[in-house]
């Protein structure tokens, strides 16, 4: 794989998501290893697909930073795992009934209607923690605080619980900002700078990468809101409309759909304006590829 030569975002996802599913398999316990349910359930949620998005950022900020990663491919790999574990293991707590309640997701039933709930909170815990083993793995400890703010009440958690409690009530324009901010832009920055840090980048590069990361961190939930709308089921992998069911609180319902589609151009652009003059790379592939992505 040559991600210079990718031609756009989406290509440079397809074609990093083998080396993103081969390392998963590699740090995931086996199906046969006991607690089999609980393994089962992991691999069911984890190794269904998506688009491995924080992966596969972490290792293009990884090397367009100097990261080296044939010196010790092993540290940035299991970064890569740890991110796609913890957004995993989001993915399959956020459709919880006490959550979202959905049914499909990655398009298969979601773990809990594969499983059971009990199974699949536990498959999430036992996501979460594997993945902070192995980013303490990457010997970074700055990288596994990283990891820590991202998922941490300041970030991820810390979204997703204003998220169920704005249900069903009118929020402000600085309200959605700030849920979308934390409960999915939050890892997104995060994966950013772990790949920038691995790569030992200097404060002013990091610098940089964190205002592309928390645009397109944005623009990523901003688009999502609008893809419960507009998408198609069966790209997605997941049901449209859950957003209305559950009176959530979204860009559209707050903005209207029209203003939504412009905030994520506008965050994309300001993601791309970090890289002002430089001639086009993966960087600026994935962040347009975040604006227009179908799915
Ligand atoms: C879905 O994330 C949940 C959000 C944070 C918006 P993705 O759209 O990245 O889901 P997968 O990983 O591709 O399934
Ligand atoms: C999910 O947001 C954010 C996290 C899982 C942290 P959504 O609830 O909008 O994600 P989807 O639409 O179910 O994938
Ligand atoms: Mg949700
Ligand atoms: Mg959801
Ligand atoms: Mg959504």
């Amino acid at each position: 794989m040559n991600p210079a030569a990718s031609i756009d975002g989406n290509t440079y996802l397809n074609d990093t998501s083998s080396l993103v599913d081969r390392i998963l398999e590699r740090h995931l316990p086996a199906d046969q290893t006991p607690p089999t349910t609980l393994h089962q359930a992991m691999r069911y949620s984890v190794m269904a697909g998506g688009k491995r998005l924080r992966p596969g950022l972490a290792l293009a900020v990884f090397e367009y930073a100097g990261g080296d990663g044939k010196k010790a491919p092993d540290t940035i790999h299991k970064a890569m795992a740890a991110l796609e574990m913890v957004h995993t293991y989001s993915l399959i707590h956020d459709d919880l009934p006490c959550m979202d309640d959905d049914d499909l997701r990655r398009g298969r039933p979601t773990c809990h209607k594969q499983f059971n709930e009990a199974v699949a909170v536990l498959a999430g815990d036992a996501l979460h923690v594997l993945a902070f083993d192995l980013m303490a793995q990457t010997g970074s400890n700055r990288a596994v605080l990283e990891l820590a703010e991202a998922v941490s009440t300041g970030g991820m958690l810390g979204g997703q619980i204003a998220d169920v409690e704005a249900e069903g009530r009118e929020v402000s324009y600085e309200e959605i900002k700030s849920i979308h901010t934390r409960k999915t832009g939050a890892l997104i920055r995060g994966a950013v700078r772990i790949g920038a840090i691995l790569a030992d980048a200097n404060e002013e590069l990091l610098a940089r990468l964190t205002v592309y990361g928390e645009r397109i961190g944005l623009a990523f939930q901003v688009i999502d809101d609008i893809l419960d709308i507009e998408g198609d089921e069966k790209l997605l992998g997941k049901e449209v409309g859950s957003d209305s069911k559950n009176q959530k609180a979204t860009y559209p319902a707050v903005i209207g759909l029209e203003k939504s589609h412009d905030e994520a151009r506008r965050l994309i652009n300001e993601g791309l304006a970090v890289f002002a003059d430089e001639e086009d790379h993966v960087l600026k592939f994935l962040a347009r590829y975040i604006g227009q992505r179908a799915y």
